[in-house]
């Protein structure tokens, strides 16, 4: 039987992992954990502590009290949070992890996924049909802290055998919690703001393309790469993909279900940010190696989007 610990469970992404991992695995086999208290109804549904991973001492006795059999590490500071506290960054996103690998060394933990991003790419990577191995030279702290743990992992693989697994995201769209400071909030700006009516100031140019992909993808990527048999793979660290499109697309894909929404572009200094990513992304191997399928294009996202914020 499975015994998962997830970090960062309060998140974006962690909240609905954490939701879909207890429905697969049963609800006391999955315990959330982060810095942040859960909510009262989530606290009472399964096993839950309050985490701080750059403290090794807490994550071991977490460690020592649940002996899990596999961790998704989602804890992290994102891109344009990072900028502003670059040294927390570093503490939480690199040190943080360096926490858990030793810990998975350790306690021999079979194995350790956390996701990557498209942040390791940077200015000088080749921006269309981005390969999975190429240039890897990110300006932002998010992304140096990401490319380490993606190398630190696989080290990790190499020499004391932790099956280490990661996989690159684009920008994660959804509608339970909202986005936690990354670059690619401005997506999930436009659906909140259709939601509520009001009219929505985007932070990057209307041209600004970017890779992206609706939170139910995300979840089930993550789910299908820990399980996929090893011998099928031959690497640990993913580029993945869905669609790309330019800000201006989401906004007029939101308008095509929402003749009455209203949108305006301020660029600010995350647009630069956004300018360093890849516009589209080549996930071959993701798809070759664990059959990776996206089921989401973008009006099917904002269709999905406009009926769980209850738009349509
Ligand atoms: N959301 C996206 O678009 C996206 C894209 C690419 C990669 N990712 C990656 O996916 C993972 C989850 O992202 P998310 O969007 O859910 O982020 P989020 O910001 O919504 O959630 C991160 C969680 O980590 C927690 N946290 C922060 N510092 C912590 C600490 N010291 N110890 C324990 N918990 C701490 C926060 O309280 C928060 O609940 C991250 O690794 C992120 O880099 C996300």
């Amino acid at each position: 039987m499975e015994k998962i610990i997830v970090t960062g469970g309060c998140g974006q992404i962690g909240s609905e992992l954490v939701a879909l991992l207890r429905q697969k695995y049963g609800n006391e086999n999955v315990v959330l954990t982060d810095v942040q208290v859960p909510n009262f109804h989530v606290q009472e549904i399964g096993p839950w502590e309050i985490l701080d991973v750059t403290s090794y001492e807490s994550l071991k006795a977490v460690f020592t009290k649940f002996k899990p059999t596999k961790i998704f590490h989602m804890a992290a500071i994102l891109s344009a949070t990072g900028e502003k506290i670059p040294q927390t960054a570093f503490n939480v996103n690199l040190l943080g992890t360096r926490n858990i690998l030793e810990l998975a060394r350790e306690f021999e933990l079979p194995q350790v996924i956390v996701p990557s991003t498209i942040a390791v790419f940077g200015p000088e990577t080749p921006k269309q049909n981005t390969p999975n191995e190429t240039v890897m030279r990110p300006n932002t702290m998010y992304g140096i802290t990401k490319v380490s743990i993606e190398l630190l992992g696989e080290y990790y693989a190499q020499v004391y055998g932790i099956d280490f697994r990661t996989l690159r995201y684009p920008g994660i769209i959804s509608s339970d919690v909202k986005p936690g400071g990354g670059t690619t909030d401005y997506a999930n700006g436009f659906y909140f703001d259709a939601a509520t009516r009001t009219k929505s100031t985007c932070f990057v140019s209307p041209e600004t393309i970017l890779p992206f992909m609706f939170m139910p993808d995300a979840l089930r990527s993550i789910v299908e790469l820990s399980e996929a048999p090893q011998k099928n793979l031959k690497h640990r660290s993913f580029n993945l993909a869905a669609f790309s499109c330019s800000a201006l697309e989401i906004a007029e894909s939101v308008k095509k279900y929402l003749p009455s929404f209203e949108f305006e572009f301020v660029p600010d200094h995350r647009d630069k940010i956004a300018a360093s990513w890849p516009q589209s992304i080549d996930d071959s191997c993701a798809r070759n190696e664990w059959n990776w399928k996206h089921e989401f294009d973008l009006d099917g996202m904002t269709e999905g989007m406009l009926k769980n914020l209850k738009v349509l």
